[in-house]
């Protein structure tokens, strides 16, 4: 792929089924450290497993980045309803060895925050390896407001989601996350921010910046 001087055209979307074999290959090819970041250990999902990150498993909202037709990023917030009422997400997000640090992954959380809190999803949590150091640079430095529990084999990341009621009515049923926004991204270069042009009724985006 020629990104020096080029542009990135990336699309972000649900996946739908015909994306499974494609996403069995974005899997497959992620590095072993990649793999660990993500998973906290160096598997190749099952088919099962599969199933759940295209999002079949109904309490999932699944994003996929793709690039001149192939994948290059996914990202997945998992709902789990707390006390007194409230729902909670969990954000997993990967981008493809040769697209990191492009900015494709902070597009992702973006595009994720918005439809969680049109979920009306109120708290953020991310589990990230303690060893990985640039994660947790990052969430350090976006993620100001947010709170950290540590253990010896993950550190969990907990941000307050402000209420956005407008954008909720706007949002397609969690029970579809295949009918998701798209939207496209044009990057110029590495630290140019993203131009987002949301599709009709993909309602805006949030920065990933100061959720809370
Ligand atoms: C984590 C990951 C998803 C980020 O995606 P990415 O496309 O590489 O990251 P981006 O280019 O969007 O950068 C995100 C932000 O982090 C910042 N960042 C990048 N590298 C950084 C570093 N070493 N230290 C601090 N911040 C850094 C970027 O400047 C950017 O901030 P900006 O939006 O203000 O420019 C990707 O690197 C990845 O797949 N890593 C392996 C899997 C993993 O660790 N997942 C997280 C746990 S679920």
């Amino acid at each position: 792929m020629d990104r020096a001087p080029g542009r990135m055209n990336a699309t972000i979307r649900g996946p739908d089924s015909a994306d499974l074999a494609s996403l069995t290959g974005f899997f497959a090819g992620l590095s072993l450290r990649t793999r660990v970041q993500r998973f906290f250990a160096p598997i190749t999902p099952t088919s099962a497993a599969l199933r759940r990150l295209s999002g079949g498993a109904g309490n999932a909202d699944v994003l996929i980045a793709i690039q001149d037709g192939a994948i290059i990023g996914h990202a997945m917030a998992a709902d789990r309803a707390v006390p007194g009422g409230d729902t909670m997400t969990d954000f997993g997000v990967v981008v493809t060895d040769a697209w990191q640090g492009q900015g494709v992954g902070s597009a992702l959380v973006r595009a994720l925050i918005t439809r969680a809190q049109a979920r009306g999803v109120t708290s953020v949590t991310m589990d990230v390896l303690p060893s990985n150091h640039r994660v947790l640079a990052m969430i350090a430095s976006h993620w100001t407001a947010g709170r950290t529990d540590r253990s010896a084999d993950c550190v969990t990341v907990r941000v307050q989601l402000p209420r956005h009621q407008q954008e909720r009515l706007m949002q397609p049923p969690a029970s579809n996350p295949a009918a998701a926004t798209e939207i496209s991204l044009t990057f110029a270069s590495r630290r140019m921010p993203a131009t987002q042009n949301a599709a009709p009724g993909a309602g805006s985006t949030t920065p990933l910046t100061r959720p809370s």
